[in-house]
C-alpha cells in the first residue's frame, strides 16, 4: 500500500513537470522505473563467497616494503582472502551462485540467464558465464560476462537482468566475481595491497517471492578517463608478446590513486542521489547505502558529501579488501545475514570503477 502510495505521489509531482524535463534520458529512466515497481522485479535470493585464505597488512610487510600502519591509515584495510592455487573465477562464483540460488528456494535448472560481471576471467575467451552455466548444471540459457567495467561492473549488471526481466527472462542469475590475487602485480606494492579475492551473487526474479525490490537504477561513463585506471597488457593496443610476459608488464596496473579517489566519491555520491530521485525518495529515509569497498577514506568522504549518519553506511573493506565487481553483492549478503537490513528497509547501491564507469540501483526490501 506505502509503495503504491508513493507510486502514487511520484506521478502527481510527474504530470507537473515540463515537457523539455520529460525527453531527458533520466526522466525517462524514472518512469521505466515507476513500470519496474509496478511489476515488482527484484533480488529473490542472495550469496557471497570468500577464500578461506586469510592475508593480512603483516603478510604483506614480508614481501613488499610496506606496514599496517601506512596501508591501515590510507585504505582502512586490514585483511583481505585469496583464493588456493587449486580455485579459478568460475570456482569462487559457483560457491555464491550456489548460496543464491538455495537462499531463493532455487536451482540451477530454474534460471533463464546468467550475467557474470568480472575484470578477471576464467579465461581470455570463452567469457566466464560460460563456464558457470556448466559448472552449475543450468539450462542451455542465454550467458554473458559484463567485463571491463571494473567495480561498476555488478550494479550495472543487476540493471540490466532488471530490464531483461522486463522483456525476456523470467529468473536471472548475476554474479559479481574478482578474483584479483592472481593478475596483480605482487611486486607493485602501490597496488598490491589494496585488492582481494571474492564472488557475491543474486537471483533476480519478480512477484511474491521478491525480498528486494528493485526501484530504480542509474549508471554512467567517462571515457575520456579510461587512463587514468587500467591494465592495458592484452588487448590490441598492447597485446600480450613474450617480451612483455619477460619483463611482467602483464601485471601492470596504473593507476592514479588521487585521481580515482576524486571522482569515485563525487560519481559515487551523485549516482545514490540520482537512484534516490528516481525512486522518489530522500535520504533520510534510507536504512542503509552500501557503497563500493575500494578504500574507507573514499567511503567515508562520500558519507560526509551525502550528509549520511555512520550507522546508515555498509563498510567491510577492513576484512576483505578491494573486491572488485564482488564488493557490493558481497556486502550485501553480508549485511543481511548480519541483520543490518530489515523488512522493508529502503538500500542504496552505488558503484564506481575504471571506465570510469559508474552504477547505482534503489531496494525496497
Ligand atoms: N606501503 C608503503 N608506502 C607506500 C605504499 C605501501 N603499500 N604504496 C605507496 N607508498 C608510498 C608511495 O611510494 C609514496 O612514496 P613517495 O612519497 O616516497 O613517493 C607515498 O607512499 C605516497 O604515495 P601516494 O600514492 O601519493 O599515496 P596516497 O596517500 O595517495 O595513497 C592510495 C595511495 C591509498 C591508493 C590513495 O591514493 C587512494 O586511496 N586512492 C584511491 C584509489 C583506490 O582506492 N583504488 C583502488 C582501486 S580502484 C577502484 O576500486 C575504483
Amino acid at each position: 500500500m506505502r509503495r503504491r502510495i508513493v507510486a502514487r505521489l511520484a506521478e502527481n509531482r510527474e504530470s507537473g513537470r515540463s515537457r523539455a524535463r520529460r525527453s531527458d534520458p533520466g526522466r525517462r529512466l524514472w518512469a521505466r522505473g515507476r513500470r519496474t515497481a509496478a511489476r515488482r522485479i527484484g533480488i529473490l535470493g542472495f550469496g557471497s563467497y570468500v577464500p578461506a585464505r586469510v592475508m593480512t597488512n603483516a603478510d604483506w610487510s614480508q614481501l613488499v616494503d610496506t606496514d599496517d600502519e601506512w596501508i591501515l591509515s590510507r585504505t582502512g584495510i586490514r585483511e583481505r582472502h585469496f583464493a588456493a592455487d587449486d580455485e579459478s573465477t568460475v570456482d569462487l562464483a559457483a560457491h555464491a551462485a550456489e548460496q543464491a540460488l538455495a537462499d531463493a528456494g532455487l536451482t540451477a535448472v530454474d534460471i533463464d540467464e546468467i550475467i557474470v560481471a568480472s575484470d578477471t576471467p576464467e579465461v581470455y575467451t570463452p567469457d566466464t558465464a560460460a563456464y558457470l552455466q556448466h559448472r552449475l548444471g543450468a539450462r542451455e540459457v542465454t550467458a554473458y560476462d559484463l567485463g571491463g567495467s571494473g567495480c561498476a561492473g555488478f550494479v550495472l549488471a543487476l540493471d540490466i537482468a532488471r530490464t531483461r526481466i522486463q522483456v525476456a527472462s523470467k529468473r536471472i542469475l548475476v554474479v559479481g566475481v574478482e578474483l584479483i590475487s592472481r593478475l596483480m602485480d605482487w611486486q607493485d606494492r602501490t597496488t598490491c595491497v589494496l585488492f582481494g579475492d571474492a564472488a557475491g551473487a543474486v537471483v533476480v526474479g519478480e512477484g511474491d517471492a521478491v525480498r528486494a525490490e528493485i526501484l530504480s537504477a542509474a549508471a554512467g561513463t567517462d571515457g575520456s578517463a579510461a587512463a587514468i585506471l587500467t591494465l592495458e597488457t592484452g588487448g590490441t593496443r598492447r597485446p600480450f608478446t613474450l617480451a612483455e610476459a619477460q619483463k611482467g608488464g602483464q601485471h601492470d596496473i596504473v593507476m592514479n590513486g588521487r585521481e580515482v579517489y576524486r571522482h569515485a566519491v563525487k560519481r559515487m555520491a551523485e549516482a545514490a542521489e540520482r537512484v534516490l530521485a528516481l525512486a522518489g525518495r530522500v535520504k533520510d529515509e534510507v536504512a542503509l547505502v552500501i557503497p563500493h569497498q575500494a578504500n574507507l577514506r573514499i567511503i567515508e568522504t562520500m558519507k560526509a558529501k551525502l550528509g549520511l549518519r555512520d550507522e546508515q553506511v555498509y563498510v567491510n573493506v577492513d576484512r576483505y579488501g578491494n573486491t572488485g565487481s564482488a564488493t557490493v553483492p558481497l556486502a550485501l549478503a553480508e549485511a543481511r545475514r548480519e541483520g543490518r537490513i530489515a523488512e522493508g528497509d529502503l538500500v542504496v547501491l552505488t558503484a564506481f570503477g575504471a571506465g570510469f564507469h559508474w552504477s547505482a540501483a534503489a531496494l525496497q526490501f
